[in-house]
């Protein structure tokens, strides 16, 4: 099948979060599954581009309702396989250094940012005469991606192609003003309830979700709790509406880049039958973060967005408690609010050899925590899947993880009776119950039989994209028979 991937991000060149591992690393699973796929994202003024990047001299032509506009095509080929993908250049979008938010906040023209992109990467099948059977979509940015297939491609050659909208996050709805649709020459008759209005605005992912021949979330769970009031955050009645064609797929891990055996972030590398060897990791973490290497203290690890939905606000409230205790030392890698940075950062200088904060992104340093940590903590309100709970796990770092979206359908409750489990779950967002998980945690860690066991069981799970590719060829293959106008229940 010819699959044409739109992201906003992807890594290694343009990540704010876990996104752009997300369509780093599918491409090449579904490569390897056989597909023909070609992947497009905007070059960003923060990707850094080297020889082997090349720029084509045909020019992109992308229509308008301002008129026809042209930007430029670089073409990479993605690490580790053997696919091009195609980067954007457009000054007036996307020089600027950061993805959605500069150090003023949001930028004010991220509607005509994305829209344009999504227009462009549309118009890219034209430019490289290559029709895709499938257009994949992700979040918001792209959720005009379907609108417009189903409207100004509709007689093209382009309108057979089926689309589908993965949802990785659905707190983020990209609303703007109706203006967006004259902008990007669509039809003015779409600014309605049932296409892209929502509260007098648009909503390019409530577009999206409209007009997808099928949707996917990051979890089944996810896909759950995404239909009802709390977690829809507004859109629980159009996703019910659509349920027959929304499903949850769970994300896998890129095992070439996230593997304790092949980590160029971690000293000495190990696996599951050489655990004692994580101890390397540890110690460098703690000259890292600055913290007393202990052995006796266990190091639970934070890496993260430091917003709401992550919960550690939760973690907060209760490190003064925590830190009375002589057998616990935390790393903090994050970046986000300034009131949670703010906090954190104060925790390091009160706590100062036993509470290592790191205010920043930092891929190098995430591998380590990772790999050196004793423990994981993601105390999220809401999770679509979550990756750092995985990749904790593959480096035998145990999450301590709320019950929610991802996080719920990846960790296994640690049972103390039988010594069975992959980490431990909490229920309610509240720092005590939180609290009584980091504790239960600490119960393990006295005892060392049982931890290693649960360590290693934890590193030998397969959560690689392999049956997630498979997971994702299916929809596509339900995607094309439903655009056909072929029933295919049978086939899910
Ligand atoms: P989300 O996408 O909601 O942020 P995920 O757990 O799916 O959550 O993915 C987060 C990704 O971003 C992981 O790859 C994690 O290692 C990375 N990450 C988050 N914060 C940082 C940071 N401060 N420095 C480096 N990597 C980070
Ligand atoms: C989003 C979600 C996260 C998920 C990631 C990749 O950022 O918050 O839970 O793992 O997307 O799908």
């Amino acid at each position: 099948m010819k699959i044409l991937i739109i992201a906003p991000e992807i890594a290694p060149f343009a990540k704010v979060g876990g996104l752009a591992d997300v369509t780093g690393a599918l491409p090449k699973a579904l490569e390897q599954l056989g597909h023909d796929v070609r992947i497009v994202c905007p070059l960003y003024g923060c990707i850094k581009r080297d020889e082997s990047w090349r720029p084509q001299n045909k020019p992109l032509t992308v229509p308008t309702g301002t008129g026809m506009r042209y930007a430029r095509v670089w073409e990479r080929i993605l690490p580790g396989s053997g696919m091009p993908a195609y980067f954007i250049e457009y000054d007036e979008f996307f020089a600027r250094q950061e993805i959605y938010e500069g150090p003023w906040g949001w930028h004010s023209d991220n509607d005509r940012r994305f829209g344009f992109f999504s227009r462009a990467a549309l118009e890219m099948c034209f430019w490289m005469d290559w029709m895709p059977d499938i257009v994949h979509a992700h979040d918001w940015p792209t959720g005009l991606v379907p609108v417009m297939l189903n409207t100004v491609y509709a007689g093209t050659k382009l309108g057979n192609a089926a689309s589908v909208m993965t949802i990785h996050n659905i707190q983020h709805q990209g609303y703007c003003d109706r203006s967006i649709i004259s902008f990007l020459g669509l039809p003015e008759w779409l600014f309605r309830a049932d296409h892209v209005e929502a509260m007098g605005a648009v909503s390019m992912l409530k577009g999206g979700i409209f007009h997808a021949t099928k949707i996917t979330t990051v979890s089944p769970t996810y896909a759950q709790e995404i239909q009802g009031p709390i977690g829809g955050h507004g859109m629980n009645s159009i996703l019910r509406f659509r349920a027959a064609d929304l499903i949850g797929v769970l994300n896998g891990i890129d095992t070439t880049v996230w593997n304790p055996m092949l980590d160029p972030a971690l000293p000495t590398p190990f696996n599951a039958a050489n655990l004692p060897a994580k101890e390397e990791s540890k110690k460098r973490l703690c000259e890292r973060f600055g913290l007393r290497y202990d052995p006796k203290k266990a190091i639970f690890g934070v890496v993260s967005r430091l917003y709401e939905q992550k919960g550690l606000d939760l973690l907060r409230n209760i490190v003064p408690q925590l830190m009375a205790r002589d057998d616990i030392q935390f790393v903090v890698l994050g970046t986000g609010e300034g009131e949670l940075e703010y906090a954190f950062s104060d925790f390091h200088g009160k706590y100062a050899g036993n509470f290592g904060t790191w205010i920043g992104f930092d891929d190098e340093k995430a591998h380590l925590v990772y790999g050196g940590a004793d423990f994981f903590l993601m105390p999220s309100r809401f999770e679509p899947c979550g990756l750092g709970q995985l990749y904790a796990m593959a480096y035998g770092t145990i999450p301590v993880v709320r019950a929610t979206g991802g996080l719920a359908d990846t960790v296994r409750q640690y049972n103390p009776v039988d010594g069975t489990g992959t980490g431990f779950l909490f229920d309610m967002p509240s720092s005590e119950a939180f609290l009584h998980a980091i504790e239960r945690a600490l119960e393990l860690w006295k005892d060392k039989e049982r931890l290693h066991n649960v360590r290693s069981r934890a590193m030998q799970q397969d959560f690689s994209w392999d049956s997630s590719a498979n997971a994702y060829s299916n929809v596509y293959r339900w995607a094309v028979e439903a655009r056909n106008g072929i029933d295919t229940s049978p086939l899910m």
